[in-house]
This record gives structure tokens, C-alpha cells and sequence, in this order.
């Protein structure tokens, strides 16, 4: 395991101890005082499998409304307003946003600092694209029911939410984090109103490890 890794390993297993899933995020952003090697998801770049998506699909951006879920450093959020995009990006760590803020100074992305679970009322339905890339995973089962239905809450009449995330059968262990989700977590977008439109079973050979991952589509 990781340095950065093993510190996160530390920092969940006492918080949830404690009962709080959230609270460590903000703990590792602050610990980590701009050393990048500091955050295992720090990948200093765009996900590649977003690019990937955008690529394949020929997505026209352009003034289209995105919002990025946990954006982390924000290099997903950066890529999509380069495209045109008008992009909301939120992450519960207000340190996390800073350090956006830092990297990408003269950046057009809207970043804010935003729990998912008291997101303010007029997200709902607002948003032509959501992106949801590892948050999900981020929080252990209990939570992501709730997780769920407020992401996809987000997506407009019409819109799209695309989810990136590790996959596993519901009979595989889940025992550490990140934890990986099954297909049947996942059908409760469904009762969100959003239908699935395509659903992607692979093994990432782009990430050390190569795990297996999970990217679907889903559309209001
Ligand atoms: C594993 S990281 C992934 C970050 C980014 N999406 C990426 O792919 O690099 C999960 C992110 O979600 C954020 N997060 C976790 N729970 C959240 C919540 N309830 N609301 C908003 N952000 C959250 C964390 O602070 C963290 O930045």
C-alpha cells in the first residue's frame, strides 16, 4: 500500500469508528498541504475514461449546464469548460476547493463547497450533464442510497449522468475502501426517474492494479 494510501486507510477506519464517512476527506486535504503525492486520487490530469466518453460520443458542449460531483482537484471540471461547457463543481472539502482555486486561477468553473447531501434546493433538475466519478465509491453502502437519489436528482429533463466507478458482483468482498459497487446499487438511479442507457463492465488497464470498473450512462 501507498504512503497516501495507508493514510487514508488510518484516517476512515477512525472516523468511521466514530460513525462520521465524511469528515476524513477534508482531514487528508488539509494534512496534505499541496503535496499532491499527498492524495491517492491525485491523478494530475483529466480521467481518461471521461475523455474517452466525450470522444466517443461527440458530446457539443458548448453553454450546455455540467455539474461535477466530489471534483476533487478539479481537473475533470477544468477539461469540460474547455469544451464550452458552463460547469458547476462542488466537493464537500472546502480545502479541496481552495486548491482548485489555487491550481486553475484564472479557471471559468463555478467551484463550490457543497455537501451532496444538503445541496442547495435549485441544483435539482438543473444540470444536462452530471458527472459522478469515484465519489460514490468514496462512501460506505449504508450512505448511498441517499447518495444515489441526489445525484441523480441533479439531471434535467433531457439530461445525462455519467458515473465512473469500480465494479464488483454482489458476491465479491467489499471490505475496503475504495469500495466497489454493484449493478444492483446502481439500478436505484433508476428510481430517481433516469434511465439507463448504456452500461460498461471492463478492466482498466490505465490504473495501476487494473481493476475492474464500472461507466454508465443514464438519461432523464
Ligand atoms: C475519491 S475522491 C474522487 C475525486 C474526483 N472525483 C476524482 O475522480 O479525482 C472523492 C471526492 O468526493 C468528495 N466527497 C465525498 N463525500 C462528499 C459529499 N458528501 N459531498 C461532496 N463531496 C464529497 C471528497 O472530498 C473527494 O474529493
Amino acid at each position: 500500500m501507498t504512503k497516501s494510501r495507508s493514510r487514508v486507510h488510518q484516517l476512515f477506519t477512525e472516523a468511521y469508528a466514530k460513525g462520521d464517512y465524511t469528515g476524513w476527506f477534508e482531514k487528508l486535504y488539509a494534512e496534505a498541504q499541496g503535496d499532491l503525492d499527498a492524495i491517492p486520487w491525485a491523478d494530475r490530469g483529466v480521467n481518461h475514461w471521461l475523455v474517452d466518453w466525450v470522444e466517443k460520443s461527440q458530446l457539443d458542449l458548448q453553454d450546455r449546464r455540467v455539474l461535477v460531483v466530489g471534483c476533487g482537484l478539479g481537473d475533470d471540471a477544468e477539461y469540460l469548460a474547455q469544451l464550452g461547457a458552463k460547469v458547476t463543481a462542488f466537493d464537500l472539502s472546502q480545502t479541496a476547493i481552495d486548491w482548485c482555486h489555487q491550481r486553475f486561477p484564472h479557471s471559468q468553473v463555478n467551484y463550490q463547497a457543497v455537501n451532496l447531501f444538503t445541496a442547495p434546493a435549485d441544483w435539482k433538475l438543473n444540470f444536462d450533464l452530471v458527472i459522478e466519478i469515484y465519489t460514490i465509491q468514496a462512501l460506505p453502502a449504508n450512505i448511498r442510497p441517499n447518495e444515489i437519489d441526489a445525484i441523480g436528482n441533479f439531471v434535467a429533463p433531457n439530461g445525462e449522468l455519467l458515473v465512473i466507478c469500480r465494479g464488483r458482483n454482489s458476491e465479491d468482498p467489499c471490505e475496503n475502501l475504495p469500495f466497489p459497487l454493484t449493478q444492483d446499487e446502481l439500478n436505484r438511479f433508476t428510481t430517481t426517474g433516469l434511465t439507463q442507457v448504456s452500461f460498461e463492465d471492463f478492466i482498466d488497464p490505465v490504473e495501476s492494479g487494473s481493476p475492474r470498473r464500472f461507466r454508465i450512462v443514464y438519461q432523464r
